[in-house]
């Protein structure tokens, strides 16, 4: 594990867009896992600015994304496909086709699970995987006590990231869907690197569980620990509680 500690939440963003930039400039087809939320904003921005400035080209790469709220499509503001249009896809040149999403009002969900981990394997597993982190540990939306072996499956969401999800939905925790569509710990630990993007206080508990705690179903971050490649960049405030 690599663990880069750096001042706040922008040189988060900066740090995890040079280290993108340097796995695209080494494989243009590279397979992208891609993650929403507050602490990617600036981290979109980034990769944003090393396209318009530095020739970073995303014609060839193929994302998928962590997850998706269940009964928002695609064009809802409060949906993450929305999320991704408006911060980063519609900004680069990132050809639509190579664009994957779970599509959380699709008729059958089950399928729409089964069809994206289809996806992912059809392209040769994902090379890369950006991850945020939850106040509570999670990851993607795979929830505390989420099976370390989960596969992409619809979850029920708890109040904890509601609440904080609320940020997104006019401040309001009862318009925050109650389920969603998300990649499995399995998944995400499927992907042959992995960096994860955390910043802030509300962000130290989670962090310290994932680094320092036991590898465990009731901190999902933990389970990271076991994978051979992966990166945490920090700002001060998330890092915090750490051992030191
Ligand atoms: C959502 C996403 C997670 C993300 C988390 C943190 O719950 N499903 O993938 O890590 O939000 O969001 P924020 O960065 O806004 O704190």
């Amino acid at each position: 594990m690599k663990l880069i500690i750096v001042n706040d939440l922008k040189a988060v963003g900066l740090r995890g867009a040079e280290l993108v930039a340097e796995e695209i400039r080494k494989n243009q087809n590279l397979v992208l896992g891609l993650a929403t939320g507050g602490t990617m904003i600036p981290f979109y921005k980034s990769l944003v600015n090393l396209f318009r400035k530095k020739n970073l080209s995303f014609l060839k790469v193929r994302s998928f994304n962590l997850d998706e709220y269940v009964g928002l499509n695609g064009k809802d503001k409060r949906s993450f496909r929305y999320f991704m249009d408006k911060n980063f896809f519609s900004k680069v040149d990132i050809s639509k086709r190579n664009i994957h999403f779970l599509d959380g009002n699709a008729k059958n969900l089950y399928t729409e699970c089964k069809n994206y981990e289809n996806e992912i394997g059809e392209l040769g597993g994902i090379d890369l995987q950006i991850l945020g982190i939850g106040k509570d540990g999670h990851i993607g939306f795979n929830e505390p006590g989420s099976d370390f072996n989960s596969r992409t499956r619809e979850v029920l969401l708890r109040e904890t990231t509601r609440r904080n999800n609320a940020k997104f939905f006019s401040g309001k925790e009862e318009k925050v869907p109650k389920k969603a569509l998300t990649m499995g710990i399995a998944t995400i630990m499927s992907a042959r690197k992995i960096i994860l993007l955390a910043s802030g206080k509300s962000k130290s508990d989670a962090i310290a569980g994932a680094l320092n705690g036991e590898i465990s179903e009731k901190a999902p971050a933990s389970v990271l620990m076991r994978h051979r490649d992966v990166a945490f960049i920090i700002d001060k405030n998330a890092a915090a509680k750490l051992r030191k």
